[in-house]
């Protein structure tokens, strides 16, 4: 069982830091999500960790070891790549094993690790086959594989199932789901653009930033409560709405906002520091928010239906607002016929109302009151 710790790892290219001090203790046996912007440094801090890439500042610690200048081969570690990059001219069996080869491991062993690892993939019946002669989803399986037979402490993965196509992303992230069931103590570190890879894979998900981190937590912590507008935008989809407003009176524990498109809020302001004027934004997800009768008790809004997406278990309503410069997206069910140019109200749970301040962090009151209020 391995643990990694990363201290204040910074990396640059040149005069140019694309890493500004990553701090992050990953426990032995989790498996981690790296999620993030294209060209926030997830792939940076990957080949760091792997030794791909000399880290410019900061301590690596894995299994208790500074491992900032210790060898790639000597640190424990095997990683997967988006090009499964197998040699053409190698059958499956021969590509699995060409590292042990090339390490000097014994016939026998190699033997051994690589009938295991084919076990666990479910690629016994291909191991006398050519790549060519593989489906995508079982190239990069066997990519998984000779990953597998190294018997590695940590495993990386940088977007393993982007080459594939849809029903063979499914496939294979339920194979990477039960490959972790049956490697319970390698501890995983995996990047991925993919919202549900993200959300069913990961003990704790990192969100990246421009080379920083935003926000750790388990999916569900991300989901339920974003720390900033950034991952509240990023985590979910489509994307929570977000709408403008502003702090008009403070009375008690009680914070007054008026959102641009007319809507008034009552929230608890504990432990919060916004203050009268402030501008704030509030945010509800489109699948927290419900379509309502217009006489509806509570936060009701109303908008006009621009455009209606059917995808057959749910549709999704785009709502212009009006006056206010939001649009807004609801995600309603399935059954229900929809017109454009309709008005819809809608309103939303006073929990699944997040709010945040002018700096986009999450305001830690929760909404308490959300008839409209007196101002
Ligand atoms: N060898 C290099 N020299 C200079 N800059 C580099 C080098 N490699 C990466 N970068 C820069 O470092 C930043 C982070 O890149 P990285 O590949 O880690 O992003 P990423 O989060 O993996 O993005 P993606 O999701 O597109 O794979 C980018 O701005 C990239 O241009
Ligand atoms: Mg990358």
């Amino acid at each position: 069982m391995t643990d990694l710790s990363l201290r204040n790892i910074r990396k640059a290219y040149a005069d140019l830091e694309v890493l500004h001090g990553i701090n992050l203790d990953i426990m032995a046996g989790e498996f981690i999500v790296f999620v993030g912007p294209s060209g926030c440094g997830k792939s940076t801090l990957l080949r760091c960790i792997a030794g791909l890439e000399t880290i410019t500042s900061g301590d690596l610690v894995i299994g208790g070891s500074r491992m900032n200048t210790v060898a790639p081969s000597k640190r424990g570690i095997s990683m997967v790549f988006q090009s499964y990059a197998l040699y053409p001219h190698m059958t499956v069996y021969e590509n699995m094993s060409f590292g042990l080869r090339i390490a000097g491991v014994s016939k026998a062993e190699i033997d051994d690790r690589v009938k295991k690892a084919a076990a666990i993939l479910q690629l016994d019946k291909y191991l006398t086959r050519l790549p060519k002669a593989l489906s995508g989803g079982q190239r990069q399986r066997v990519a998984i594989g000779r990953a597998i037979v190294r018997d590695p402490k940590v495993f990386l993965f940088d977007e393993p199932l982007s080459n594939l196509d849809a029903a063979l992303r499914v496939a294979t992230r339920i194979e990477i789901a039960k490959l972790k069931q049956n490697m319970p103590d390698v501890t995983m570190i995996y990047v991925t653009h993919d919202q549900v890879e993200a959300m069913t894979l990961a003990d704790r998900i990192v969100v990246f930033k421009d080379g920083k981190i935003e926000q750790v937590g388990t999916p569900i912590d991300l989901y339920k409560r974003p720390a900033n507008l950034f991952v509240a935008q990023f985590i979910g989809s489509p994307a929570m709405n977000i709408l403008q407003g502003k702090v008009v009176r403070k009375t008690g524990e009680l914070v007054h906002l008026v959102l641009d498109c007319g809507l008034s809020l009552g929230v608890s302001a504990k432990g919060s520091a916004v203050s009268v004027g402030e501008r704030i934004s509030i945010g509800i997800r489109p699948e927290n928010t419900q379509v309502v009768a217009s006489g509806h008790a509570g936060p009701l809004m109303s908008g006009r239906i621009d455009l209606v997406e059917n995808l057959g278990e749910v549709q999704l309503l785009y709502v212009d607002l009006g006056s206010a410069t939001n649009k807004y997206i609801i995600k309603a069910p399935g059954e229900k016929a929809y017109t454009r140019t309709d008005t819809v109200h809608f309103t939303a749970q006073a929990g699944d109302i997040h709010v945040f301040d002018a700096a986009g962090l999450c305001v830690t009151g929760q909404i308490v009151e959300t008839s409209p209020l007196e101002i």
